[in-house]
């Protein structure tokens, strides 16, 4: 049996059913945080973190599309993730690549549609192609959306938003009194999908990172003590029965 990083550290968790289908988010977000926590509590480099962290993904992104959600966003490099020393940010462009490689069969025969939320230029030829090639070969599929960020940014996107509004009006195609949320939100990586219902956070830290600024509006938000690559379909049932037990009221008095 092949025993991976991951499953050798794995505590046994107590099961927990997933809540009915309509009781489901329609998208579902996850910052999947505290790799390097999670390494170093083992006395391990970050790297294995990373490492760990994909399989941790991998049972998600299953779970999810086994359990009929349509739209998943995860964030996997920030626009601010830049900013680490160079031999991590390396590392993961290595993962990120190796991921896609070993991945891109199973999810196209899973009938996933990948969708790349970020900047692709900022990445080498290669592996820009290598992200173009796999949005091209699931854009039919009609199963989960799942949207990966990568180079992402929740200000720079809105930024780019904003200057396309801007150069559509001055050009006169755009008439600034006709703006609505929709111009705005068809103009984001996420056009045409719903809003996130619910962004999980692991890795114990409670802020946003610039993660789906507009998209979260109303979302419903879960912090989660998990360092994500412990993170597991146990607990994103928990986590969804959580959610399900949530009152969302957008304003009113009682629930929509
Ligand atoms: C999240 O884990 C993964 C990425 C940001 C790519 P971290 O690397 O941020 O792990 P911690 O937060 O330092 O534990
Ligand atoms: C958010 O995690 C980005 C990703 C998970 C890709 P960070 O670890 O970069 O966030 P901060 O810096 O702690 O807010
Ligand atoms: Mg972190």
């Amino acid at each position: 049996m092949k025993l991976s990083i991951r499953s050798i550290f794995k505590k046994r968790e107590t099961f927990s059913e997933c809540p009915p289908a309509d009781k489901l988010p329609a998208h579902i977000a996850f910052i999947m945080d505290g790799n390097g926590r999670w390494a170093k509590k083992r006395g391990l480099p970050r790297s294995a973190g990373h490492a760990a962290g994909t399989e941790a993904l991998r049972e998600i992104i299953r779970t999810c599309s086994d359990i009929g959600i349509k739209h998943m966003s995860i964030y996997a490099f920030s626009t601010e993730n830049w900013n680490r020393p160079k031999d991590e940010v390396d590392a993961l462009m290595k993962l990120i690549t190796r991921y896609f490689k070993s991945e891109i069969d199973e999810l196209t025969e899973k009938n996933v549609r990948i969708t790349i939320l970020g900047g692709l230029d900022a990445f080498p030829p290669e592996q820009k192609q290598e992200l173009i090639s796999a949005m091209e070969r699931t854009k039919n599929n009609t199963g989960l959306k799942l949207n990966i960020a990568l180079n992402y940014g929740g200000r720079a996107e809105i930024l780019s938003c904003v200057k396309e509004i801007a150069r559509e009006s001055a050009q006169g195609a755009l008439d600034p009194e006709a703006i609505t949320y929709d111009t705005i939100s068809d103009r984001l990586y996420t056009k045409g999908q719903p809003d996130v219902d619910l962004l999980i956070r692991t890795g114990g830290d409670e802020r946003i990172s610039n993660f789906l600024l507009w998209q979260t509006w109303y979302a419903e938000l879960i912090f989660e003590k998990t360092y994500w690559p412990d993170y597991s379909k146990e607990r994103l049932f928990a986590d969804l029965n959580v959610y399900a037990g949530r009152e969302r009221r957008f304003g009113r008095t009682d629930a929509k």
